[in-house]
């Protein structure tokens, strides 16, 4: 009888490694917070279009809505009775995120939607020690475990008119902060404190934050002070300054009130190229990041 030397467990491991395919390991989305503490200045607008824009051209996108009046999740066609899980249960903990994501009408595009609920969360997790930390923890998580096609790699949150507890989750969380920006007379009121905010969360909660860019909305070339007050905001904050400006325009406005953005709505409108343009530029500025 002869004998056959059984191989030990480790060379059998090694004889099968090469045969097992390598699981890609699941990549971070890149957070992206679209903040401003001054009320309707374009930051919901900027979160539908912008992400179904990036969405239009291949990115897997998350818009978190984390503003209690619940418009980006509105604007994108989702009404309030399919809102059974919402950000606010994710921020106290009794629901994961992804347990909250809906589908929307746009492929690649989905969104946690938010309720009311949301504007009592202060309340409810203002003594808590992590209440800084609950978005980023729960945004964690999201990649792990899922096929790549599910994988995020962007999540865009749509920021409440303040700077308080939901905002600052939300720059805890954001690798960067995109701060959409009114042409009209105060439109730099207002940015030295979002800017000293951004700094004080950068210090406490957040040591890599960075501002991604300023961009301007509802740019009117017809109204001189519109030219004005972007020349001011470029000489005041240079580079950081998008190119793409977001035109005043009807058919943006018109949107939210189908439901659709606004490239789905007129996908030819000058508003809709104007989203397409901004997310091509903040792609090219995501490489630059990178690389730099
Ligand atoms: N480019 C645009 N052209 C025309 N109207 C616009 C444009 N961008 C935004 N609006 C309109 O301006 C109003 C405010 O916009 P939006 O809700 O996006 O601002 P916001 O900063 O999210 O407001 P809030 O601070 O209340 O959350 C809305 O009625 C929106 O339809
Ligand atoms: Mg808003």
């Amino acid at each position: 009888m002869t004998e056959t030397s059984t191989p030990s467990p480790s060379e059998d491991s090694a004889q099968i490694a090469p045969l097992i395919p390598k699981v890609a390991e699941p990549k971070p989305p890149r957070v992206l917070a679209i903040a401003n503490q001054k009320g309707g200045v374009g930051k919901t607008t900027t979160a539908i279009n912008l992400g179904t824009a990036l969405a239009a051209i291949g990115e897997q996108v998350l818009i978190v809505d984390l503003d209690p009046q619940g418009n980006a999740s509105t604007g994108l066609g989702i009404d309030r009775r399919s809102r059974r899980c919402s950000t606010y249960d994710v921020l106290i903990g009794t629901a994961g995120l992804r347990g909250a994501i809906l589908e929307t009408a746009v492929p690649r595009l989905h969104i946690a939607p938010s309720t009311l609920d949301l504007s009592g969360l202060e309340l409810e997790i203002g003594q808590a020690r992590d209440r800084a930390f609950r978005l980023r923890s729960a945004i964690t998580p999201l990649n792990i475990g899922k096929p790549d096609r599910m994988d995020y790699s962007y999540v865009l949150v749509d920021c409440p008119p303040s700077l308080n507890l939901l905002t600052v989750n939300a720059m805890a969380a954001a690798h960067a902060i995109l701060v959409p920006l009114q042409c009209e007379f105060f439109a730099l009121e207002g940015l030295s404190q979002l800017l000293r905010t951004v700094e004080q969360v950068k210090s406490t909660l957040n040591p890599n934050l960075t501002i991604h860019g300023i961009v301007l909305t509802m740019y009117d070339s017809r109204n001189k002070l519109s030219g004005q007050v972007v020349a001011d905001v470029r000489e005041f904050m240079g580079a950081k300054v998008y190119d793409t400006m977001i035109p005043r325009n009807v058919r943006v406005s018109e949107a939210p009130s189908y439901g659709k953005p606004v490239l789905v709505y007129d996908l030819k409108c000058v508003g809709s190229e104007a989203y397409l343009r901004l997310a091509t530029e903040i792609i090219q500025r995501e490489k630059e990041l990178r690389a730099g």
